[in-house]
Parts: structure tokens; C-alpha cells; sequence
């Protein structure tokens, strides 16, 4: 069932950091818990393995209502070293897509629904906006501090390529694990998979890249977990060779983002303003495909290659029912953007969902 969303698709960024969050994440009300926390995700005790990946929570005050309606495991939005404004409003629009968004229909393109409904499928293009470390730092800080028992933060973080070379790219992903680690934070998120940057290659799937980046912040942040969060990857081999590399160096892997794809109006013209937006990140129910089938691969590979890395399988979440399916296909952990956007009462539901049927 769809809810009002708790970050309203109607305003801009800039107002949902001040003034959200909204509806249901703004009523106080807590899930309560009952016993002990009975699973574990990266050594942390967690009651569900289930939460809110990077996105929909840009501030403490929306991570803090998340653990309230208990989702243990959100994470806080990607933050960067430096401010960074949003792409302006709007940045969520409803798109039709019929059944799964299979790559031959993302190479097609999309069009622009009337209105948000079952099953939700959205387009977000953001640009990984950021507020200053000055700002964030100690937002984050808050945002660490409000888990509850059997909860964990998760702080995303990435670098920006401000065209000073190679070098001064991986300094700044080293410095934002810095930066983060700081606050407290237990477990880091590096987004290496945002296709709403403007750019057509993502850094994902630049292997020997994400192979340095990567080994640089873990000599950064020493025991401190770190996930990286990957877009879906077409090639197996390709999958495999950079699973190979980095499955030793990392601590998990989440899997997926959003699925790139050019959105235009009904008339055919642009339906995001400005340049750089013709393709933006496709989300919601069409995309689970995507995301099991990732998680499904990552499992036959850690077992091949003889790795313990988690799993955290993301991608088209809207029902308790679908994260029944990505733990049956090896997920660690699962979370819902989109779904948990329009349902507040996701966590809960999947809560009394796993306990009837008997479900880890
Ligand atoms: C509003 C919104 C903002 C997002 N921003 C980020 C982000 O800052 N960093 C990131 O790694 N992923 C971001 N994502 C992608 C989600 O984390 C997730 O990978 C993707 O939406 C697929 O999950 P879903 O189908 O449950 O939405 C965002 C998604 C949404 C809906």
C-alpha cells in the first residue's frame, strides 16, 4: 500500500534537509522491539538485517525517524569533502515501465508516468548533492548516535572529480573516509555507482580504479567495515575479475543502484530540466530483477573464490515478500529506497512477515 512519501517529492532538496522529514516519519511514533537482537551483519547485533540504503535519509533527523519505524540498518546519504548543490526540482518524477526494466527497454528509454502507484517505479536524479563536512560531520554524528539496540548506522560517502588528476580524485575518496570515520560512524558506504553525475562510464566498473581507491581508505580506516556499492555489471567475466580483486580488500559489496536510463516526456522532449539529465536513475519495483540476480552472482563467487564478504541487496524492495526473495538468494542484508519511501511501515511489516512464516 502506498503511504505519503516521508521525503516529499515536492519540494526541492535543499527544503527537505531543513524541514523534513515528512508524514509518517514526523509522528514520533516508535516500533518496539521485543528480546534480543537475533542476527548479525558485519559483527553489529541487528534484529532484521533490513534497512533504507543511501538516498531517501539526507540528515540525522530522518535516520533517527528510520530506526524508529524500525529499519536497523539505514544509511546516511552519500556525503562529499566539499558542498556540492542538488540538481534544482524536480528530482523525482513516476515513470511507466511494464514489468521488469529489462536492458533492452532501458536502451529504448523511459517516459514519464501521470502519477506515483503500485508498482512503483521512479526516476532520481539528484547529483549526489552535499552540505559541508562543517554541516554533515556533526549531523552524522547524531545520526550514529540515534541507533537504538540491535541498530547500526551506515555512513556512504564518495569522492568528486574536480579535474585536478588521478591522484587528487583518490586523495579526496581517502579524505572523505576520514572525514567519516570521524563522526563515529561503525560502518562506511562508498558509492561508486551514481549514474546521475552526468558522466556515461561509472567508477564501478573501472576495476583497477576501485582497486586503488578501495585499498587506500581501508589503510585509512583500518578495522572499520567498508561496503561498496556497485551498479548492476553485464559481464560476468568482468563481474568476476573485479569480485576477485576486491572481494579481499572490502568487506562487502552492495548491489544494486539504480539502472541508468533517458527519461523524456510524452512529447518526446527532456523530462528532467537541464543538461546532463536526459539519463537518470531508474528505481523501484521493475528493477528487483537486477538486484537478485546480482546478489545470486556474488554468492556463486564468494563461495568460488573462497571469500566471507557480506551481501547487501538492494533494488525493487516493496514488500515484505522481497526480502524473503533476496535473502533466499544469499543477501546478508536488504534494503528498500523506493518502497520505504512510500511505505513507512515497510520494516514492520517485514518484521511480522519473517516471524508468521518463519523466515531469517
Ligand atoms: C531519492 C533517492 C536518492 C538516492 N541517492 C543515492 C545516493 O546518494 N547514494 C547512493 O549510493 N544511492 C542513492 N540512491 C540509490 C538507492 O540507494 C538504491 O540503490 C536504488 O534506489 C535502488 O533501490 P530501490 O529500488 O529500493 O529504490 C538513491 C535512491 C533514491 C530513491
Amino acid at each position: 500500500m502506498i503511504h505519503p512519501p516521508f521525503f516529499d517529492t515536492g519540494r526541492s532538496f535543499e527544503e527537505n534537509v531543513l524541514h523534513g522529514p515528512f508524514n509518517a516519519f514526523a509522528d514520533g511514533e516508535v516500533f518496539l522491539r521485543e528480546g534480543e537482537p537475533q542476527h548479525r551483519f558485519l559483527g553489529f547485533p541487528v534484529y532484521l538485517p533490513f534497512g533504507i540504503p543511501a538516498g531517501p535519509l539526507p540528515t540525522a533527523r530522518f535516520a533517527k525517524a528510520a530506526f524508529e519505524k524500525g529499519f536497523d540498518l539505514p544509511v546516511y546519504k552519500t556525503v562529499r569533502t566539499r558542498e556540492l548543490r542538488s540538481h534544482p526540482w524536480p528530482n523525482v518524477l513516476p515513470v511507466e515501465v511494464d514489468g521488469d526494466l529489462t536492458l533492452e527497454k532501458r536502451d529504448k528509454g523511459l517516459v514519464v508516468a501521470d502519477d506515483f502507484r503500485e508498482p512503483l517505479a521512479i526516476t532520481n536524479s539528484f547529483g549526489v548533492p552535499s552540505s559541508d563536512p562543517s554541516f554533515w560531520q556533526e549531523d552524522m554524528r547524531e545520526a550514529v548516535q540515534a541507533a537504538g539496540k540491535g541498530q547500526v548506522l551506515i555512513a556512504s560517502f564518495q569522492g568528486t572529480n574536480r579535474g585536478e588528476g588521478v591522484d587528487a580524485f583518490v586523495g579526496d575518496y581517502v579524505l572523505g573516509a576520514r572525514l567519516v570515520k570521524e563522526t563515529g560512524a561503525q560502518i562506511l558506504e562508498v558509492n561508486y555507482s551514481c549514474p546521475n553525475e552526468g558522466t556515461t562510464n561509472l567508477l564501478c566498473y573501472d576495476t583497477d580504479r576501485i582497486e586503488r581507491i578501495s585499498a587506500r581508505i581501508k589503510d585509512e580506516i583500518g578495522n572499520t567495515p567498508l561496503l561498496i556499492k556497485l551498479a548492476y555489471f553485464e559481464s560476468q567475466e568482468h563481474l568476476r575479475d573485479m569480485v576477485r580483486r576486491l572481494g579481499k580488500i572490502v568487506d562487502g559489496f552492495a548491489a544494486i543502484n539504480t539502472i541508468g536510463a533517458a527519461v523524456r516526456n510524452k512529447d518526446g522532449s527532456q523530462a528532467l530540466p537541464g543538461e546532463g539529465r536526459l539519463v537518470s536513475g531508474i528505481c523501484g519495483a521493475p528493477i528487483k530483477w537486477a538486484g537478485i540476480d546480482m546478489v545470486q552472482r556474488l554468492k556463486a563467487l564468494r563461495e568460488e573464490l573462497g571469500y566471507s564478504y557480506a551481501i547487501v541487496g538492494t533494488g525493487g524492495v516493496t514488500k515484505p515478500e522481497d526480502y524473503a526473495e533476496y535473502r533466499a538468494a544469499g543477501a546478508d542484508a536488504v534494503m528498500s529506497a523506493t518502497g520505504a519511501m512510500w511505505n513507512p511501515y515497510l520494516a514492520k511489516e517485514t518484521q511480522e512477515y519473517v516471524k508468521k512464516h518463519g523466515i531469517q
